[in-house]
C-alpha cells in the first residue's frame, strides 16, 4: 500500500491505473477509522480494481465552535487497518496541498444543502462539496463511496457530481451500527459511559417510527412524535432536529406516501450525533 502526500503523485498513480484499464474507487475520509469506514472500503473494492482512501481533516467544513482541534487523529493506526483491507493507496495530504496559497474557489450546492444539518451548520456542506471537488480532481476516480449515515452529504455530492457532469459513479453504502443499534461514528469516542448507554435510544426511536410507516401512517408529525417519545425521556440526549424529507432532494414532506427519510440530529452531552432511516409503506 502506497502512502501518498502530494497531489501530483496521487494523480500520476491514478492515471497510471486508468491507462491500464483498471477501475479506480475512492473513499474520502477524515481518518479515525472505524468498521463503518471499512465497510465503505469493502464497497469500493467490490466495484473497482484499485481503491484509494484519503485521510484529510478538512478545516473548511468545521464551524467556529466545532471540534476541529480535538477531532481524533491516528494516521498510523488508520494505515494499518487500510493495508489489511486491501487498499492500494492512502492519500494523506497536508492542508496546503488541498488549499495552496491563492486557493479561491468554493462549491456551493443550493437546495439540497439547506435544512437539516445545513440549517445548524452554516457553511458545512460548502466545505464538504469544495474539498470533495478538489479530491475528485486529484484522485480522478471512476467511483466514490459515501455512507448513508450522512444522508444529506450523500445527496449534496450526488447533486454536485450530476450538475458538474463529473463522470463519476457515487456509491451509497448502508449505515453500520454497533450491536445495540448506535450508528458508528468517529464522534462516538467522545461519549461518556452514561451518554453511550443512553445513545441507542436514537436507533430505537427510528425503528419504532419505521414501524408506523409499515402500518401505513402518512403524517410526518406522527413519525416525529414516535421518535421523540423514545428519545426525550433520556436526560442526557437533546434533540436538535427530527425531520421527514425526500431522500433525494432533502425537501420536507407533507405526507409519506412512498420512500421517505426520517433524519435526526441529537446531542448526547456535548457530542452531536446524526442518524436516519428510510420510512414508508415499503420500508
Ligand atoms: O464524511 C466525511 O468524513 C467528510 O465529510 C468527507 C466526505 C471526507 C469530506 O471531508
Amino acid at each position: 500500500m502506497r502512502i501518498v502526500r502530494t497531489g501530483e503523485e496521487m494523480t500520476r498513480l491514478s492515471m497510471c491505473w486508468r491507462d491500464r484499464g483498471l477501475r479506480v474507487g475512492f473513499v474520502p475520509t477524515m481518518g479515525a477509522l472505524h468498521p463503518g469506514h471499512l465497510s465503505l472500503v469493502d464497497a469500493a473494492r467490490e466495484a473497482c480494481d484499485r481503491v484509494v482512501v484519503s485521510i484529510f481533516v478538512n478545516p473548511t467544513q468545521f464551524g467556529q465552535n466545532e471540534d476541529l482541534s480535538r477531532y481524533p487523529r491516528d494516521l498510523q493506526g488508520d494505515c494499518r487497518l487500510l493495508e489489511d483491507r486491501g487498499v492500494s493507496a492512502v492519500f494523506a495530504p497536508d492542508t496546503d496541498v488541498i488549499y495552496p496559497e491563492g486557493f479561491s474557489t468554493t462549491v456551493s450546492v443550493a437546495g439540497v444543502s439547506s435544512g437539516l444539518c445545513g440549517e445548524y451548520r452554516p457553511g458545512h456542506f460548502q466545505g464538504v462539496a469544495t474539498v470533495c471537488a478538489v479530491l475528485f480532481g486529484i484522485v480522478r476516480p471512476h467511483a466514490a463511496v459515501f455512507g448513508m449515515k450522512d444522508a444529506q452529504q450523500l445527496a449534496v455530492i450526488r447533486r454536485m457530481a450530476g450538475d458538474l457532469r463529473l463522470d463519476l459513479e457515487i456509491i451509497a453504502a448502508p449505515v453500520m451500527r454497533e450491536g445495540d443499534g448506535l450508528a458508528m461514528s468517529s464522534r462516538n469516542a467522545y461519549l461518556s459511559p452514561e451518554e453511550r448507554r443512553q445513545a441507542p435510544a436514537i436507533y430505537r426511536g427510528l425503528m419504532k417510527a419505521r414501524i408506523l410507516g409499515i402500518n401505513k401512517e402518512s403524517d410526518p408529525a406522527a413519525f416525529k412524535a414516535r421518535f421523540l417519545s423514545e428519545v426525550e425521556p433520556m436526560n442526557l440526549l437533546k434533540v436538535q432536529y427530527v425531520e421527514v424529507v425526500d431522500p433525494g432532494t432533502m425537501a420536507p414532506l407533507d405526507r409519506v406516501t412512498g420512500k421517505a427519510l426520517l433524519a435526526v440530529a441529537v446531542y448526547a452531552g456535548a457530542t452531536r450525533l446524526i442518524d436516519n432511516i428510510i420510512i414508508g409503506p415499503e420500508a
